[in-house]
Formats: structure tokens, sequence, C-alpha cells
């Protein structure tokens, strides 16, 4: 169980170096992630390097006993860099170039970043690939946050050679891309460039291509310095630090390639909610790699510095929020970052160590918190306990998201929405590809597959049809991975298995205050709402019957085989199916015609869970209690403001602990 945090000695004098060791050691820290933003420290000068300073710093923690998780520090080029080699600099949709003074100034693709960068890591990897404090590598910090996409000259040409070796030809690209459509036709890959500013909407297969190209290319960059620092003889885990569900890179891909996830999570104090949403993160995380323990790598002991409002942190939150982590598969907790900064951008931002010192709560917490890890017993490796699976994929993002559609839909938010909605029954989630191996779950829950792929249409299916209980829900299997439409209609893949067609999108208007709300939004009037009757006309067990809220989608479809479950009421769709279930082999697929709010994911989902027979980890919690297993051991966590009573009875078999001072035995 490690616990730690950033530490940036460079920031302060080597006097202090020895009483943050002296610290640490009474937090109970075992591990720091050293020099993510030392470059210019590191490297003063083009082939200067200074490893004096880092020495000092590492010999110190080591004989602290404390390990090190080194960072490559290739985030933040210094300035020396940037002025020598201005091309390497990034540049926006407009040609506007990002200019140095902060941090993240580089073009992923920039050959003299690579260079520069590479040659800083082969230095470091060199000097302490066998250093015995090293026990792991930190790559880089957060790939493509803050600039998501990079459209400079650089990422032009990167981007044309990414297409030639997809392609191999340009009519193969043309044919992908449809660009008979708007004389969009290219006679030469060098006539491509990243989706620049253009006067109306882009080609939505270049779009999902430049997202692809550019979750690539920043793994590409990970991988080059993982390459060089297992060339120099490392043997310790490399890793790069993820942001949960983070539109430009495809983590499912990248998980791959870590031998270890960890993750920054920052949930909004303001919001009573957040913790389902960081309840998602760590979910996700578990899933990428689930056979191997994640690390939560950065949170906040306390307030932050970037939002509009920093709320603090309540008493026992920051707690709560750890073990929330560990319940789903952390084994590690640490925190950006050590010691708060006296100066620059972050210096409001907490730390575990304040800027007021010990005397603060932070810092006391930050201490029990320390004890409390130490203490936990050996918790299962590879946690493998959910019997629902939901799935969440890049890919399908990144298309869903191309404008021009019936309706603007936020995946993610949407996502959410459902994963929320089995959070508050207390039900264990993993996340899957489309294409993951299912077995093993009773429930695959598959909201808004817009790009399904062939393979993963097959894949739904199969588990279907091997005795599972598949939801697929409103605008799903609408276009193939090109993102143009498949022949023959919508749903043609899933479509027989769901035993129906589908006529139209028939989009509403958004509700006021989503995230959907489009262009589009109040020009139809007032918004329009829908409700599907559940159990009205058949329902194979005595599931729960009322209406559900329809939204942004009521769709037209059409019987072909399939029971129906419920029908739209009220509305142009009155009395049409919107919910319906169809015996697919041994197993059953239920297709949802719309796209319910928060209360109708819960609805449905419930039905669904009712049906198989899915059991929550806990029953009868209250929503603002957690309920998580790993393994054997159960953990309950109070995220409300105010004590709860539950029923212990319920907790036998299994070891438990509990983790707040808000419950008692
Ligand atoms: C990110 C970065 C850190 C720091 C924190 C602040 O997670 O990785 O360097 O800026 O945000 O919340």
């Amino acid at each position: 169980m490690h616990y730690g945090g950033d530490y940036n000695p460079e920031q302060w004098p080597e006097e202090t170096w020895h009483e943050d060791v002296r610290l640490m050691q009474q937090a109970g820290v075992t591990m720091v992630s050293l020099g993510i933003f030392a470059w210019s420290r590191i490297q003063p000068a083009e082939g200067v390097f200074d490893f004096a300073w880092l020495d000092t710093v590492i010999d110190l923690l080591h004989e602290g006993g404390i390990a090190v998780d080194l960072a490559t520090a290739t985030a933040s080029p210094p300035p020396w860099a940037t002025t020598a080699y201005p091309q390497m600099l990034p540049q926006d949709e407009n040609g506007a170039t990002y200019w140095p003074g902060s941090r993240q100034q580089f073009a992923p693709a920039s050959p003299e970043y690579r260079r520069l960068a590479a040659e800083l890591v082969t230095a470091l990897a060199n000097r302490y690939a066998k250093h015995p404090a090293v026990v792991m590598w930190h790559v880089n910090n957060e790939y493509g946050c803050h600039l998501n996409y990079d459209y400079s000259d650089n990422a032009a040409v990167a981007f044309r050679a990414w297409l030639a070796g997809k392609y191999t030809t340009i009519d193969a690209l043309n044919s992908a891309w449809g660009t008979d459509f708007w004389s969009q036709r290219y006679t030469d890959f060098g006539q491509i460039v990243p989706p620049r500013k253009a006067p109306y909407s882009r080609n939505p297969a270049g779009e999902l291509d430049f997202k692809r190209y550019t979750s690539d290319t920043l793994l590409s960059l990970y991988l080059m310095e993982k390459n060089i620092i297992r060339g120099a003889g490392a043997t310790q885990p490399v890793t790069t630090n993820f942001m949960g569900a983070f539109p430009p890179a495809d983590y499912w891909r990248w998980a791959q390639e870590m031998d270890v996830i960890t993750d920054d999570c920052y949930p909004d104090p303001n919001d009573p909610e957040s913790f389902r949403i960081a309840a998602f993160a760590r979910d996700l995380m578990r899933s990428l790699k689930p056979d191997t323990p994640w690390l939560l790598m950065e949170q906040a002991t306390n307030a932050l510095n970037w939002r509009p409002t920093n709320a603090p942190k309540s008493p026992g939150q920051m707690a709560a929020l750890s073990m929330q982590s560990i319940a789903r598969g952390a084994d590690g907790i640490l925190f950006f970052q050590w010691r708060q900064s006296r100066a620059g951008s972050e210096k409001f931002h907490s730390a575990m160590y304040p800027h007021a010192g010990t005397r603060t709560r932070t810092w006391r917490e930050v201490v029990q918190l320390g004890a409390e890890l130490a203490a936990l017993p050996q918790l299962a490796v590879g946690s493998r306990d959910a019997r629902v699976a939901l799935v969440f994929d890049w890919e399908n993002w990144w298309a869903i998201s191309n404008p021009d559609h019936p309706v603007v839909l936020d995946y993610l938010e949407l996502v959410q929405r459902w994963y929320a909605s089995i959070h508050r029954q207390h039900i264990q989630v993993d996340f899957v590809m489309p294409e993951s191996d299912l077995s093993g779950y009773t429930v695959v829950v598959a909201p808004h597959l817009y790009l399904l792929t062939e393979a993963g249409a097959a894949n739904l299916i199969a588990f279907a049809a091997a005795g599972g209980d598949l939801l697929v829900t409103a605008f799903s299997d609408v276009v193939d991975e090109n993102d143009a439409f498949r022949p023959g209609g919508y749903l043609t893949q899933l479509g027989p298995s769901l035993g129906i067609w589908l006529e139209d999108f028939g989009a509403l208007v958004a509700p006021a205050g989503t995230s959907n709300t489009g262009s589009s939004a109040g020009e139809n009037g007032v918004p329009v709402a829908i409700a599907a009757t559940l159990g009205q006309v058949y329902a194979p067990l005595d599931g729960p019957t009322g209406t559900i809220t329809g939204t942004l989608l009521a769709e037209e479809i059409h019987l072909e085989g399939a029971e129906l479950l419920g029908s739209f009421s009220g509305g142009r769709l009155d009395e049409q199916p919107a919910f319906t279930v169809n015996a697919v082999g041994a197993g059953r697929a239920y297709y949802l015609a719309t796209i319910p709010d928060a209360a109708g994911c819960e609805t449905v989902t419930s039905y669904v869970f009712e049906v198989a027979g899915v059991e929550p980890v806990y029953a009868g919690l209250p929503a603002t209690v957690e309920a998580a297993r790993r393994g054997d051991t159960v953990v309950l966590i109070n995220h409300g403001g105010s004590a709860v009573e539950i029923d212990a009875i319920d907790l036998d078999p299994f070891a438990y602990r509990f983790i707040t001072d808000d419950v008692e035995a």
C-alpha cells in the first residue's frame, strides 16, 4: 500500500529537504513522485546535466525509508529549449501558437521535442535505473492535458504519415472518408491538413481519424520513453498518470502498455454527487487492468486552485475518497502535492504538508490516513467481483461527439448517468469495451453505442446468446468505424437480435440546463417529455411498473419478434413501442428507444437487474452510503453529512471493517 505525493524539492532550499523527509516519516509516507516538472533544473542547457541535487534528494529519501516514483520530467520543456527550437511549440486549430510560460508547451509530433525528451530520459534512466530508492518510473505527466489536440505543421506531417500507414493508398482514404461529398477528394496525402478552422463542418471520418492519430501519437511518446527506460536496464514498473475518462487518449489501448494504471482524480467538494463520479473513475481504472491494482496518483488533501470556487473538503472526506479508491481496486493513495508551493500558479492548491504547517486539520488528517492505510489488511489482488458490465468506448465517444447529428449527445455525461443509477443501487460494476471478454457477467449495459464495430456487435450478441442479459439504448449501432451508415438502415447488426427495426431517431428538445442543449434548443418551443410505461403490456417478472421520462430522442422503432415492455405515452409517438425485450439464444436483449433522465435510468436498470437476479453488494443502504466489494471484503462508506444506521446482519459472512466515524457496528 503506497502513500505519498508529488514531491517538488526543486522549489525549496536544501534545509527543507531534511525537514521534508522527517515530516514524511511522521505522516507514514512510503513513496513520492519526484521531479515531475524539474527539467530546467536537471538540464540547465542543451547537453548540460546537473544531477548533484537530485542525487542528494534521492539519497536522503532512501535513507529515510521513502521510495521514489521517479519522473522523466518531460512535461514542461525549459525556456532554453523552446527558444532554440520554437518549431516545437504546438498550435490551436486557428494556427495560434501556444507560447511558453506555463507547462505542456510541446507539440507531441515535434522531432525536436522528441529528440530533447529522449536525451533527458536517457540521461535519467542511465543514472538511476539501478538506484535502490527507485521503485517506479513516472513518464511525463497527464499526456494531453491542457493541450488536447495539436494542429501545428508538425502535426500535419505526422498525421499524413499516420494516414498513409493506415490506408496505404489515397484512394482507400477517399473511400473510407467518403470524400466525394462536398468535393473533398484528395489526390495526395500531402493535401491533408489536421482539422483546422474551416468554414463549416469538416469531414467526420477525418475528425475521427485525427482523434485516433492524437491518441496514438501521445501513446508513442510514452512508449519512446518507456523503451529508453527499459533500454537502460531499469526493471521497475513504468506508468504515466491518467485522468479518469479523458477524451484525447483511448485508455483501453494505452492500458496494454502500462505496467500499472495510475489516475489523478479531483472530485468537487461543492457537488454532493461528485463521489459517484469519482467512483466511476475508480471502477474504470480497475477495469483497464483488472489483474493489477492501480494507484491513485493524485488527489487533493483539501481545496484546489483551478475551479471558479474551490471549496475545502469536509472533515473525513479525504479519507472517504481515499478508501473509496482502495475499495475499488487501488493499492496506493498519493496526492498533488507533498508540500504546498510558496510561489507559482498552484500556491493555493492544498497539499499534504500545508503552507500553514502541522497545526492544520489537513495535516492531522494526512497523518491519520497514513496510519490507517498502514493498518489495512492485505486486500484481494485482481477483483472480478462484478456481475454487471457497463460499456464505455473511446472510439464511440469520438464518433458520437462529431457534429451534425439528430441531437447533441454528451456521451460521457450519459454513461456517467447510467453508472450513477447502478451505483445508487449498490451494485458492483466493471467497465468493458464492446469487444471485451464478457463471459462471467450476467448483465451488460451498452448505452448509446453509435459507432459499433462488427467484432463488437458480434461479441454483444454472443454474450446474450450464451445466456446474458444485454441492454442496448437509443442511438446505437448507427455507423461503422468510418462514421458512415452501414447499408440497409440502422441497427443493422443488433436489430435482428433485438427483434426490432429502427425507422427514425426523433430528436426531442434538450431539457433546460443539461449539457445536451444544442444550437437548435429553444427553436422548437418548450421541451417535450415522453413517458415509457413499464410492465404495461408484458413483463416476464413482476418488475417495477410506472413511467420514466425520456429525453433527447424518441426513436420510432417497429417490433420484429420482440416483446413490448413499455410504450411512449403522449407526444408524437403516443402508444408506440419504447422498451422491448427479445429472446436471444439462452439470453435476452433489451432495447430502450429513448434516453432516460437519472431516475429513468435507475428504473430501467433495476428492472433488468431484477429479472436477471443481480444482487446489490449490500442491501437496504441509503443512497449516500457507498458499498463496494474487493474480493471477500465489503467496504461501506458514508458520503452523507450525517450518521446513518444500517443493519449489520447482511455483512455476514464477509470480512468487514467500518471506515468512517459516522457508522457504528
Ligand atoms: C494535475 C497535475 C498536477 C497539478 C494538479 C493540480 O493533476 O498533474 O501537476 O497541476 O493537476 O490539481
